[in-house]
């Protein structure tokens, strides 16, 4: 239950189309189900609202029947249903599941089929969640509670502020968050009177993007306020580098946008409890980290050598992520000497290319193709140290991850990883405040010079020992981003301005 406190607890409704442990294709995941946690221990009555895929069905017991929508011109039938989500030891939250069979039960993941297609009704399918959340967040819905804040994440609920834009009633304030913002869902323009989009918001002053439709455009020239996942990040996405055509827009509004980093749910990931780990070990018993190295390099076939540096890495294989780059450095890496451990999924050439790197180099380089958290969390346990060579990362959580676990990252210096990542030189780490290493920009002499400080640290025992300690003693938890949240919501629900957070 939500934590009483002075004010009148909040409502809020958080859109989302994936949730850890449930369904995962990335940290969105991760966020929607440890940020909610986070605001429900704040006194926060937040609820997720979800799509019904098979994964959710079957993951959720006790599922209660809310409500029949009736017939939603354009949509196939649907229901709501509402159950709760066990989130590790940290409590329960509400969901509310959207329930449309046609949409939404079927094989595969909650964008892709199994052979990696997009589903060709995308727009449907999310058209019809930003819908139901839009008719959740005002006076015509259905149900008894009503949120004074409906808070949408990604393109997949950036409809829900069109809609709510049409609509006469009364209506909760909108928050548009930018996970990343790569990705737009971006739809032919025939999109917008089969999702029963009035035709005159097909504007450049509404959802028209380069001739299409966007959903992410739309959450974001409707909504009332705008988040991003880092304070980096809300100013990068204002240029044209990183702006994907819409820095003009968020420009624009930059008085209306916030950015506030991740945090992370620290009850699971946790190296003194993390089952996925056979030896546990924390700040005081470090010593004990090391049967961790020993366990991927023997699970993964490279040579067991408690010495040798060892990199991991886990991350969508795409150009965001630099695997291009790596796949460049990686020969060079070996010759340090160091070993290589990567974990991923994603586009098909570079996958492939990966594959023949770790074939030519047995014993060095292990590639595992595939989304295997377990794997991923012996990866931050056993390896020294941590790699994301992000282009452009909105956030990031592995970084975070890996300083929880004595695994300091080397990182680019982009977006929220400068935000979460400290450089480490002498003044600080002996100030106590360094926790990885960054790399300048995204060439691979940068980031071969980055590996090799890497390695002169590594072999100052003393120096990596401290290292690994500032790294371990961060407070990552959501504890101070949830009280931006918070904030935010407070200003919305009054109707006040927001003032321009960054935490
Ligand atoms: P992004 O959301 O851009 O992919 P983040 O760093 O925010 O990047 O979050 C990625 C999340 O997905 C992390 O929890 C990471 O461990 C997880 N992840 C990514 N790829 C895999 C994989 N192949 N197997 C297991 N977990 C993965
Ligand atoms: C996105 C971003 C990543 C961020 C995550 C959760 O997928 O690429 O940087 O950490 O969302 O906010």
């Amino acid at each position: 239950m939500p934590r009483k406190t002075s004010h009148s607890p909040l409502s809020v409704l958080f859109i989302t189309p994936e949730i850890h442990p449930l369904i995962k294709t990335g940290g969105l995941g991760d966020v929607s189900s440890s940020l909610p946690s986070a605001l429900r221990q704040l006194g926060v009555d937040v609820r997720v609202l979800i799509p019904g895929y098979p994964q959710v069905m079957s993951g959720l017991k006790n599922k209660r029947r809310l409500v029949d929508l009736g017939p939603l011109a354009h949509f196939p039938p649907a229901a709501l249903l509402s159950a709760r989500l066990q989130v590790g030891d940290s409590g329960e939250i509400p969901v509310i599941i959207l329930d449309c069979p046609g949409l939404y039960q079927r094989e595969g993941g909650p964008y892709m089929d199994p052979s990696g297609h997009e589903w060709p009704d995308n727009a449907l399918r999310f058209g019809l969640l930003s819908r139901v959340g839009a008719i959740l967040s005002s006076d015509a819905s259905p149900l008894k509670w009503r949120p004074q804040v409906v808070h949408c994440n990604d393109w997949q609920s950036g409809l829900t502020p069109a809609y709510l834009n049409t609509h006469r009633g009364k209506r909760s304030a909108t928050l548009m968050e930018i996970h990343n913002l790569a990705f737009q869902g971006v739809f032919p323009p025939g999109s917008v009177a089969q999702l029963g989009l009035p035709a005159d918001s097909f504007n450049i002053n509404g959802l028209e993007y380069y001739g299409q439709m966007s959903f992410l455009k739309a959450g974001l020239y409707y909504s009332d306020h705008i988040v991003s996942v880092s304070p980096t990040y809300a100013r990068e996405i204002q240029t044209s580098e990183l702006g994907f055509g819409l820095q003009g827009l968020l420009s624009g509004r930059r008085n209306q946008i916030s950015g506030i980093v991740n945090g992370i749910d620290t009850l699971e990931w946790d190296p003194s409890s993390d089952p996925h780990l056979n030896r546990h070990y924390s700040l005081s018993k470090i010593n004990n980290k090391s049967a961790n190295k020993r366990s991927l390099q023997q699970s993964l076939g490279l040579t067991v050598d408690p010495d040798i540096l060892l990199f991991g890495m886990v991350s969508r294989i795409a150009h965001q992520k630099g695997s291009d780059l790596l796949l460049q450095v990686a020969p060079h890496l070996t010759r340090i000497p160091a070993q290589l451990v990567i974990l991923g999924s994603g586009e098909p050439a570079l996958e492939s290319q990966l594959m023949q790197l770790a074939k030519n180099y047995p014993g060095k380089i292990s590639v595992s193709i595939g989304f295997d958290e377990s794997l991923s969390h012996l990866i931050e346990a056993g390896s020294d140290c941590f790699l994301m060579p992000s282009r452009f990362e909105p956030c990031g959580l592995n970084q975070l991850y890996s300083q929880r676990y004595g695994t300091p990252p080397l990182v680019h210096a982009t977006g929220g990883l400068i935000d979460t990542v400290v450089d480490c030189i002498p003044s600080t780490l002996s100030d106590g405040t360094a926790s990885g290493f960054l790399f300048q920009s995204m060439n691979p002499n940068n980031f071969l010079a980055g590996i090799r400080r890497v390695s002169t640290l590594y072999r100052d025992k003393p120096a990596w020992r401290r290292l690994q300690k500032n790294c371990m003693s961060k407070d990552l938890s959501w504890r101070v981003s949830a009280e931006s949240y918070l904030e935010i919501y407070r200003s919305l629900a009054s109707g006040l301005p927001v003032s321009q957070t960054v935490a």
